[in-house]
């Protein structure tokens, strides 16, 4: 933590941060929380509305991270505050794996509307998104009779055994929690900017799937044992990775040939993120502009068995779930799978009020102001060598920092001095993957707040790399 002096923008002074009370508070914090959780830097919250945010000594920031791509309505919506205030008059909990009620009853069926309608859904609801993709995993296993799982290397899927076991992220996550759980294996992702193997980005979709067709399963996993495949649309933590065309369609195509179940984890690329309702959508036969994976494929599209949302749906309250094809959810039978807090209401109050605000206008607006982010991002990157590659889709970008950009060296230490750097001129934002800076605001930002974001970026570029 440093006390470097604060910088003038927009006419407004900044004062020195973190302040007085921010670091008495983060001081505190240290002394009794564990240091698993790491501090990017001293930002004390005490309040926000939309995307603006204040610490604890009174300082205003943009938050173009959102607590961590959570907080898709902005920071205390009033239509999500109100429905929570409303249900909390009338009960909080009454176990949902025993009991019906209205809300979550109709957490499910919005759940189920936004899924293609070729098929008929079945929701089961959870607290976080590990628990989303643990019971994706249990379910895959269970309905098919298989153990065998296939996740992808960049892949996060969160920190239980069961997840951190298909998350090959970052090793440190791993590391001193071995054993894991068996009978999983890691694939490359199809990454067109550092493709695996070095080669040209025109053959990485063919390349890796051929990886699984023909190497993984001729040699270390028989696909008669595998349950399942399961991939971020959009890599998350990994570095905000948009796949190249044709690799989720050739996947559906590898589990279609072989019996194996297709898993989406949305948890960070859904409910309007990207400008769709989920981030596969783009993939979709209709919006691909007919790859050729999808002209042969002889179902219509890329469409999950099993789809994991959590993160934005309840805008920060913690809320996740799985849906899936009801001819798989039903190999289930009653007592096979059960949370205590699984439908808590208010929980998913506010999910309704957030998947009403989604389809009402967020998930435009995120592909609206996203494009004009996106724009405002490539015109910094034709000024900018540092800057590598800058991706994504909607309100999910990825900026690359690179050493150079040939090498396409990754820019470690620079990426996180930004971060650091953007906190100073009162504007969080976080990094993924090597060096990536991942913009993941709340899907309420305006033009002008996304032009103020570019500003601070700007000169947060200017200050790192000078
Ligand atoms: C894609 C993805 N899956 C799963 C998780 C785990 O979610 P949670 O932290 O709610 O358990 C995350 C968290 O970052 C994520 O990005």
């Amino acid at each position: 933590m440093t006390q470097d002096a604060g910088v003038l923008l927009r006419g407004a002074e900044r004062l020195p941060v973190p302040g007085p009370l921010s670091t008495a508070l983060y001081n505190r914090d240290a002394a009794v929380l564990s240091g698993s959780m790491g501090r990017v830097y001293p930002f004390v919250m005490e309040r926000g509305a939309g995307c603006e945010v204040w610490d604890v000594d009174g300082q205003r920031y943009l938050d173009m991270a959102a607590g961590i791509a959570v907080v898709s309505t902005g920071h205390s919506h009033p239509q999500v505050v109100a429905a929570m205030q409303q249900q909390l008059t009338k009960f909080v909990h009454m176990a949902g794996t025993d009991f019906v009620n209205e809300q979550m009853v109709a957490v499910a069926e919005k759940l189920s509307r936004s899924m293609p309608s070729t098929e008929q859904w079945q929701v089961f609801l959870t607290n976080s998104g590990t628990e989303g993709v643990e019971a994706a995993i249990k379910l895959a296993r269970h309905a098919t009779g298989r153990q065998g799982i296939i996740s992808f290397l960049g892949s996060f899927h969160g920190r239980s055994y069961g997840s951190m076991s298909l998350t090959a992220s970052k090793s440190t996550q791993r590391k001193g929690h071995f054993p894991l759980v068996p009978g999983i294996f890691h694939a490359f992702y199809a990454n067109p900017y550092r493709t695996p193997f070095g080669i040209a980005s025109e053959q990485v979709t063919q390349a890796t799937l051929d990886y699984i067709e023909k190497t993984m399963f001729g040699t270390i996993a028989p696909p008669t044992d595998i349950a399942a495949i399961i991939l971020e649309p959009i890599q998350g933590e990994g570095g905000y990775i948009v796949p190249t065309q044709g690799f989720l369609c050739g996947l559906r195509q590898i589990c279609d040939r072989h019996g194996i179940l297709l898993i989406y984890d949305e948890v960070q690329s859904g409910v309007g993120r990207t400008g769709k309702m989920w981030g596969f959508e783009h993939d979709m036969e209709q919006n691909c502009a007919g790859c050729s994976h999808c002209k042969s494929m002889n179902r219509s599209n890329c469409t999950p068995d099993i789809l994991v949302t959590a993160k934005g749906l309840g805008a920060g309250m913690p809320i996740g779930g799985i849906v899936a094809r009801k001819s798989i959810m039903e190999r289930w039978a009653e007592g096979s799978h059960g949370s205590t807090y699984a439908g808590n209401a208010i929980a998913c109050a506010a999910a309704n009020a957030v998947l009403d605000l989604v389809h009402g206008g967020l998930m435009q607006n995120a592909a609206h102001v996203g494009n004009h982010l996106m724009n405002g991002l490539r015109e910094l990157q034709s000024r900018y060598a540092c800057i590598g590659d800058v991706r994504g889709r909607g309100l999910m970008i990825g900026v690359d920092f690179v050493l150079d950009r040939t090498t396409r060296e990754p820019a470690r230490q620079q990426a996180n001095a930004m971060m650091e750097e953007a906190f100073k001129r009162g504007m969080l934002i976080l990094t993924c993957g090597y060096s990536t800076i991942r913009f993941c605001p709340p899907l309420v930002l305006t033009t002008a707040e996304a032009d103020e974001a570019l500003e601070r970026f700007e000169s947060t570029i200017k200050a790192v790399w000078k």
